[in-house]
């Protein structure tokens, strides 16, 4: 296609567009003189400032400023690019894109793309077929009643079930004319380190289609029936497979999502098929990984308001608040449903009914709420140091909202928890983010930055640990006696040992790869600086050890101070308990006494 040719293309779509329908398709507009108002669906407010001159064919917002074209408007709300804006307009206005002559290489790209699908879809038919109409479903039947998932949801999602053998699917699809090369491609069949050993790739597993937002398959998962392993086994990477892109359930939950006003974002695709089926539709799932700035983007075409709803276990909290910066970076309100009983929320939805799961999205509490909660469950912070290392951990969050009078009420409220003056507060908040770095001389308080003194040294002593465990993986049984997970005060830190310790139940040797993939922005960058930080001179060993006692001492000194306070509680209330609170005190104290940390580290 000729440049001439697409902007002839480009200058119709243009004449044709009315900024006033195309507008009004999202907000509702009144005349005004001779413009037209309504409340900016960019920006929060109560009253119009938000206008459309239609004989500029331009529109403008006097509060956040944004402005432009219809192209432009299309682009922001519906969250793409300006050229995807003006295709958008065009299929609207059921204007013909030109069309362009492709590359050789685009026209093999797409054949294969095709062909993706095509066997895709026969697949997901192939297991559907064996899960409803052969002999070979029954064990997959037997396990979905099991999990209370009805015979309408597995039609609606097209459940299946891939037979107890090694070459079902790839013979009938082989006989059906499908290359082996297109099987091993989709990742319908693995290959063993013997070429010609080639088999099916899902084999006893109850399969659950996985589609784009449009509802086309790419990709598989397949759960195991037992306690085997792997759990979930799911297609591997194609190009049509990308879980850092894919939102499962996006397909059929898109209009509910944006009737209800907000996404549930839950953890696994079991999750999502369970809360779907109980009839609570307006919900994805993010494939096992993280939630991405892709998957943000996703989301923000149906909804700018998005509720997490992962796992109440360790994991699924440190990705939740990895979640948030995502979300927050892509203007998305936060909300977390917090599930009671440290539930998943299809063991959930179970047991409760949906009426309950509904009564808990209702309740989900705002990001810095959530946030809150957690750093002031994993920090003790009734000594000095404790209080500052919690406020600085909530700051980031507190710096996100924009809402002065609901900022002022947060920090009401955290400076009332932590005993903290509220300037103390607006003070760090104005000091810039991130952890503070040691300033030798400024005009800090002794006691202030003997707090952050000691703060920089848990730390160091962190990525001291972390960089001996990624270098050498059998110290991560001694960092795991010595310093459990939810001893580890430090977000990032926790994040990584908890990656380091996965990795190693499942026999994999530190990978950077695989962090790369699995840990959040702030965790990744700390990961980072331990292994590129010097020692300072100290040796390798050496610095370990000390690092690991630094830290457990510190972990001691939080179940001392939590021990002790028990301890007061139940004397006040002449409960009985307080005497084995004390010995508990009693015996941490004699372990505190015991640990030596040498004197390099001591003097830092
Ligand atoms: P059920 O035990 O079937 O209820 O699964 P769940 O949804 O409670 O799973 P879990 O919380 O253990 O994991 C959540 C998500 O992580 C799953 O949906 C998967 O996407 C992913 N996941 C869990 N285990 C595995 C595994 O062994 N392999 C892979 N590839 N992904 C896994
Ligand atoms: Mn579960």
């Amino acid at each position: 296609m000729a440049n001439g040719e697409m902007d002839e293309f480009v200058e119709r779509v243009r004449s044709q567009s009315d900024i006033l329908s195309v507008v009004s398709r999202y907000v509702p507009l009144k005349k005004k003189g001779n413009n037209y108002w309504g409340c900016c669906p960019f920006h929060q407010e109560k009253t119009p400032s938000f206008s459309v001159a239609p004989s500029k064919g331009f529109f403008y917002c006097f509060g956040c400023h944004a402005g432009g074209d219809s192209f432009k408007f299309l682009s922001l709300i519906e969250n793409i690019s300006y050229f995807e804006a003006i295709k958008l307009q065009a299929e609207r206005l059921h204007i013909p894109m030109p069309q362009r002559q492709k590359s050789p290489q685009e026209i093999e790209r797409d054949r294969r793309i095709a062909d993706l699908r095509k066997v895709n879809s026969m697949a997901r038919d192939f297991f559907h077929n064996c899960l409803t109409m052969t002999h070979y479903g029954e064990a997959g039947k037997a396990y979905l009643a099991s999990r209370g998932i009805s015979q309408e949801t597995i039609e609606e999602f097209q459940m299946g079930f891939a037979p107890d053998a090694w070459d079902k699917l790839t013979r009938a699809f082989l006989k059906r004319g499908v290359t082996m090369e297109l099987l091993l491609e989709a990742g319908l069949v693995s290959q063993g380190k013997d070429s010609s050993n080639i088999y099916d790739r899902f084999r006893n597993r109850v399969i659950i289609p996985i589609a784009d937002e449009r509802g086309r398959v790419v990709g598989f998962g397949g759960r195991v029936l037992d306690d085997g392993t792997p759990k979930y086994l799911n297609t591997p990477e194609t190009i049509l497979f990308n879980k850092r892109r894919l939102l499962f359930g996006l397909d059929k939950s898109g209009r509910a999502i944006q009737q209800a006003g907000h996404a549930i974002v839950v953890e696994g695709y079991m999750d999502a098929i369970s809360v779907y089926g109980a009839g609570v539709r307006n919900v994805v799932a993010s494939l096992g990984t993280a939630f991405t700035a892709e998957h943000c983007r996703k989301l923000l075409r149906y909804t700018s308001r998005v509720c997490f709803c992962y796992d109440s276990d360790e994991a699924g909290q440190a990705a939740t608040v990895r979640a948030f910066s995502v979300a927050r970076d892509a203007g998305v309100e936060v909300r977390v449903i917090v599930i009671p009983e440290g539930k998943d929320p299809d063991e959930y939805i179970r047991k409760h009914g949906a009426k309950a799961f509904e009564a808990l999205v209702q309740k989900a509490i705002p990001l810095v709420e959530y946030r809150m909660q957690y750093v002031l469950k994993h920090t003790a912070y009734d000594t000095l140091e404790g209080k500052v290392k919690a406020l600085h951990e909530i700051l980031p969050v507190l710096r996100g909202i924009r809402d002065a009078a609901e900022l002022a009420e947060y920090r009401k409220k955290l400076a009332r928890i932590l005993m903290l003056d509220e300037g103390v507060i607006l003070s760090e908040m104005r000091n810039g983010a991130g952890v503070p770095e040691p300033q030798a001389h400024s005009g800090r308080s002794g006691r202030r930055s003997a707090a952050r003194s000691q703060d920089n040294a848990l730390k160091r002593a962190g990525r001291i640990v972390i960089r001996m465990a990624c270098r050498d993986a059998s110290v991560l049984a001694h960092i795991r006696g010595m310093l459990p997970l939810e001893g580890i005060y430090d977000a990032a830190h926790h994040e990584i040992l908890a990656f380091l310790f996965a990795q190693q139940e499942q026999g994999k040797t530190f990978d950077d790869a695989a962090a790369a993939e699995i840990l959040g922005d702030e965790a990744m960058a700390e990961l980072s600086r331990s292994l590129v930080e010097n020692l300072e001179g100290r040796e390798e060993t050496e610095a370990y050890h000390d690092s690991v006692n630094i830290l457990r001492r510190a972990y001691l000194n939080a179940r001392f101070m939590q021990h002790s306070r028990q301890a007061e509680e139940y004397l006040q209330s002449g409960n009985p308990a307080y005497r084995d609170e004390l010995a508990e005190v009693k015996k941490i104290k004699e372990e505190m006494d015991e640990l030596q940390v040498s004197d390099t580290e001591r003097r830092s």
